[in-house]
């Protein structure tokens, strides 16, 4: 039997993440001398190996879990930043490297000058690269096209990609407002009307989640707030880049706007954070961005205590989070942000699915989508520790080897 053709797995240790068998002995509900199967796409069974009748027929492998999910990226960008690091190595600030022609704007230049078959395929091999560290679920936003026809060709490009079988399987978020583009810095309400009466209706067909970056320097809440709704009023979910830099009052408003996510959360008040756990609005922790920025970590531990959920994204994007890799974000989560190994790690599995809306994934239970990774590492704690490369040994897709 070859890998290909497997229908399960065998292994020393198997993370279902599933919370009615976990308990403070075992927060990630592991089970030992593990099997799992699938059959069309889902997983069959998972339990002991003794419970199996085929199960010795199963590939050994040293640690399963269930595929990682990545719920903040801005993996679709094509062009390449690498002036703006040493820029802001040197001390300068999003000012100055605005001013010399960087910035988000940037890669809406070069998301103009590309075809949509070029975004395509960039946004393609970007997403096997992370599909290889066992990324098997990724969010992905527009939010580099800006104008009207750019966003829509921008969230062409990743449904197109999303229907290949050969990548994890995409979330499409439509990132309204981002920056305002050159053409309209004279004319900034005009350019708010036009993402809401002309981009909006229809980015409604192509997207399942609604994005604005609410900071200063950004959008204001108000602005945030008249696009969000009438997004939701449209059918998409809400999620909101908050607090980065400062706090302008973005996580009451995730929380009014009943969001699934707030992301970032460096500046975030007592109120705000009380305001995310009333509305269960999930905490999206993007620590590669505060590492490139050289910023303190969000209140991790008033976030845990008020029981806001956390998620650990990579944040994948040009400017302040150049990676591709949801592992790294996870080793500095524990690293710099100090969540525990298992508080990372459900981070990117169970929590990430319930941030984008997904009840069939992040945990390892019968019916799920069999989105598997076999690591080749004995212990998940080693899947947090900065390894540098992959360490995933095969990774499944809805029941298909994909990597
Ligand atoms: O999440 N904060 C705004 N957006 C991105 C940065 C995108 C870019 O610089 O291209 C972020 O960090
Ligand atoms: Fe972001």
């Amino acid at each position: 039997m070859t890998l290909a053709m497997a229908p399960g797995f065998r292994s020393p240790r198997l993370l279902t993440f599933d919370p009615r068998i976990s308990d403070a002995d075992n927060p990630l509900g592991a089970i030992e001398n593990a099997c799992i199967a699938f059959e069309r796409g889902r997983i069959s069974f998972v339990g002991n190996q003794l419970d199996h009748p085929g199960s010795q027929l199963f590939p050994l492998v040293p640690l399963l879990t269930p595929g990682l999910i990545d719920a903040h990226t801005h993996a679709c960008w094509v062009g390449s930043r690498h002036d703006e690091y040493a820029i802001r190595m040197a001390g300068g600030d999003y000012r100055e490297i605005a001013a010399r022609g960087g910035g988000i704007v940037a890669s809406s230049r070069a998301l103009a000058a590309a075809t949509e078959d070029e975004i395509e395929r960039t946004l393609l091999h970007r997403l096997r690269r992370m599909l290889s560290l066992g990324v098997t679920t990724c969010e992905v936003k527009s939010g580099y096209g800006l104008l009207p026809e750019l966003e829509l060709k921008q969230l062409r490009a990743i449904a197109k990609v999303a229907t290949n079988r050969d990548a994890p399987s995409i979330v499409p978020t439509f990132l309204a407002l981002h920056s305002v583009p050159l053409e309209h810095q004279l004319d900034r309400d005009g350019y708010i009307s036009a993402v809401r009466d002309n981009t909006l209706p229809r980015a409604v067909a192509l997207a399942q989640f609604v994005d604005a970056y609410v900071d200063a320097n950004a959008f204001t809440v108000d602005e945030a707030r008249g696009i969000a709704s009438n997004a939701r009023a449209l059918g998409l979910g809400v999620r909101l880049h908050v607090g980065q830099f400062a706090d302008v009052g973005g996580a009451e408003l995730a929380a009014e706007l009943g969001a699934l996510s707030a992301d970032h959360l460096e500046h975030v008040s007592a109120r705000g954070i009380d305001a995310l756990a009333a509305a269960g609005t999930a905490a999206c922790l993007l620590p590669v961005a505060s590492f490139t920025l050289g910023q303190n970590p969000p209140p991790i531990a008033a976030l845990r205590e008020a029981g806001v959920a956390l998620v650990v994204a990579s944040d994948a994007n040009p400017g302040t989070a150049p990676t591709e890799s949801l592992p790294l974000a996870l080793a500095l989560a524990v690293r710099l942000y100090g969540l525990t190994p298992e508080e990372a790690l459900i981070g990117a599995t169970r929590n990430a699915a319930r941030c984008l809306g997904l009840h069939d994934r992040g945990m390892l239970q019968i019916g799920a989508r069999a989105d598997v990774v076999a690591w080749d590492v004995a212990h998940e704690y080693a899947l947090v520790q900065p390894w540098g490369t992959s360490k995933a040994r095969t990774v499944i897709v809805g029941g298909a080897r994909v990597a």
